[in-house]
């Protein structure tokens, strides 16, 4: 997979397009982790576009549960270190995404066809509807406790 440094979510054409009012929990490093999520999806998705081989496939679902793993662990780090009460639902989902994600790298790697294109769409929806009915939440918990104080 192309590696591509520079945000690219700013640009409307995009696979999956970053919407600050959609998404935005009001936490910057949370904020700017999604958007490097969304990053690396949009970037399957250009190679997918491209033809890219099924090799091209493999290292970028490996670089979503890299990246992934980091974005979780620092968000779960986060919700504890607020009292979040939605925790456990949390790491439940994020840890289902995981699973998903390796089961989709054992079809490959059992040299199964795997379709990228219901591979996108699982991680589309997944990313787009965690971010929006879920991580919000963590953002109005935020905001709430502030207004408390
Ligand atoms: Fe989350
Ligand atoms: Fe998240």
């Amino acid at each position: 997979m192309p590696q591509k440094s520079e945000n690219k979510n700013d640009e409307s054409n995009q696979y999956i397009s970053w919407d600050d009012e959609r998404y935005s929990i009001n936490n910057e490093e949370i904020d700017s982790q999604h958007k490097k999520l969304i990053d690396i999806c949009n970037s399957l998705y250009d190679s997918h576009q491209r033809g890219d081989t099924i090799d091209g496939i493999r290292n970028a679902l490996l670089a979503i549960v890299e990246y992934a793993r980091t974005h979780f662990k620092d968000e779960e780090g986060l919700m504890s270190e607020i009292g979040f009460p939605g925790l456990n639902r949390q790491k439940k989902s994020h840890r289902e995404f995981l699973d998903r994600i390796t089961g989709f790298l054992q079809e490959l790697r059992r040299g199964h066809q795997i379709s990228a294109l219901r591979l996108l769409a699982f991680l589309k929806n997944w990313i787009e509807d965690h971010i929006e009915n879920e991580d919000k939440l963590i953002g109005s918990f935020l905001k709430a406790k502030k207004a408390e104080v």
